[in-house]
């Protein structure tokens, strides 16, 4: 049984429960706790997953003890009924975190997608840090996207049940980037992408609500009035916490394109014409390097330095000068711009789902040997 909950989840979860559906020796069941509704769904639908079970927990402005006390309480009645011999959970969302305990409760075994990513620092990202410090407790298969991933687990003295996987978002990107895709949302088709410098921006982390969240602001509406060959495209997150912070500091400029949360394939084929992204999200992170595009993070670390490491990603932190800096020297530089410009994959070759659908058959004996691991290019 899958379970997950929000966006990013469910992009990265979507591609690896079809895969475990086409399996002849699994009977694959898919849970959501829908902790996101509307941009679960729209995820849902791309893909075109059915889930088996819906718990619809999300509540406007929901606390984290919420999410999780009705996550946990919602799994125990799908767990009695299911009866699953595995639960997959993926990453470090509070439906990742309850989906693993409550799996637990029921003496469920649980694998853990998207394991040992770390910052070492448990207030940032928070929650997510401390999430998946749990899981990996929890667990007992351990799907590592990279190397370093694996690492950082082995650090903690886990070392049975690990697989290198890759990660499965870029499985998912590898079916939503189409040449000559034609967008739904209208501002998007009207942009000219070869002659104007269109950034795409997005924001919503839990630390960066309040003091950081309006520098970061700040520093955007900078960058739009600085350069004159900018377009900004940012999909607002749906939590009316960000929705207040982007509608305060960025409505009511020409070229600040403030548009609903788009649909994924709208989403990454946005990434692959845009001119470089500006993002808090841990996703992006991912799929922006995949593309060649230079990424901003805005956030003091990362709990992905590969791609830092291998040069087209840049912590921006959350000081409006330094966010700022940091987008005019990508504007002014061409030498910096087209070294950051360079299509990577440290997080995966498009085939993590298939390696954790095979190793989910060896860990049930249907297989005589586990995947081979990744080999990050
Ligand atoms: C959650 C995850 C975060 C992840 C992010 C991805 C936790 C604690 N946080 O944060 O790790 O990076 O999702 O986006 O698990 N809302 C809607 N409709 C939606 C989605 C959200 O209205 O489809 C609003 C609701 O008012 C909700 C609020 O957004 O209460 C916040 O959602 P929540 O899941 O609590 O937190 P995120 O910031 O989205
Ligand atoms: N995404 C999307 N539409 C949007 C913004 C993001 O489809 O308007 C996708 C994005 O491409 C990535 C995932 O959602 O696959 C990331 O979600 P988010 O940034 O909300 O969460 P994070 O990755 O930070 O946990």
């Amino acid at each position: 049984m899958t379970i997950f909950g929000t966006r990013p989840e469910a992009v990265k979860m979507a591609p690896l429960a079809l895969e475990l559906a086409r399996r002849d020796g699994l009977q694959a069941l898919c849970c959501v706790t829908a902790q996101h509704r509307e941009m679960l769904d729209s995820v849902l639908e791309i893909f075109g997953l059915r889930p088996d079970y819906d718990l619809n927990i999300m509540q406007p402005r929901q606390t984290l003890s919420a999410i999780t006390s009705r996550c946990l309480t919602g799994m125990d009645g799908v767990l009695e009924e299911a009866k699953p011999d595995l639960v997959l959970v993926h990453g470090d969302t509070s439906t990742t975190f309850a989906g693993a305990l409550a799996a637990f409760y029921h003496k469920i075994p649980v694998g853990h997608v998207e394991a040992g990513l770390r910052t070492y620092d448990d207030y940032s990202p928070f929650p997510e840090e401390m999430n998946r410090k749990m899981v990996s407790a929890i667990a007992g298969l351990h799907f590592c996207p990279t190397p370093a991933n694996r690492d950082n687990l082995a650090r903690e003295n886990v070392h049975e049940g690990v697989f290198l996987t890759g990660n499965t978002v870029i499985d998912a990107l590898r079916t939503t980037v189409k040449d000559g895709f034609r967008f739904g949302e209208t501002v998007l088709n009207g942009l000219d992408y070869g002659k104007r410098k269109v950034i795409l921006v997005t924001c919503h982390r839990r630390e960066n609500y309040g003091q950081p969240m309006a520098n970061i602001m700040t520093a955007l509406r900078r960058v739009a009035d600085a350069f004159p060959e900018t377009e900004l495209v940012y999909p607002v997150h749906l939590s009316p916490v960000v929705q207040e912070a982007a509608h305060k500091y960025l409505d009511g400029h020409p070229r600040i394109h403030l548009i609903a949360p788009l649909a994924v394939d709208e989403m990454h084929n946005l990434m692959a014409r845009c001119h470089f992204v500006m993002t808090d999200s841990g996703g992006l992170q991912e799929e922006a390097p995949a593309l060649g595009k230079p990424v901003l993070v805005l956030r003091r670390e990362t709990e992905r330095p590969e791609a830092v490491e291998a040069g087209t990603v840049s912590l921006a932190g959350v000081e409006e000068e330094a966010i700022f800096q940091k987008a005019a020297g990508l504007l002014t530089d061409a030498g910096l711009y087209e070294r950051m410009a360079k299509a990577v994959n440290p997080y995966g070759d498009g085939q993590a789902c298939r390696r954790i659908a095979d190793a989910v058959e060896w860990h049930f004996g249907l297989r005589a040997q586990p995947p081979q691991p990744f080999a990050a290019g």
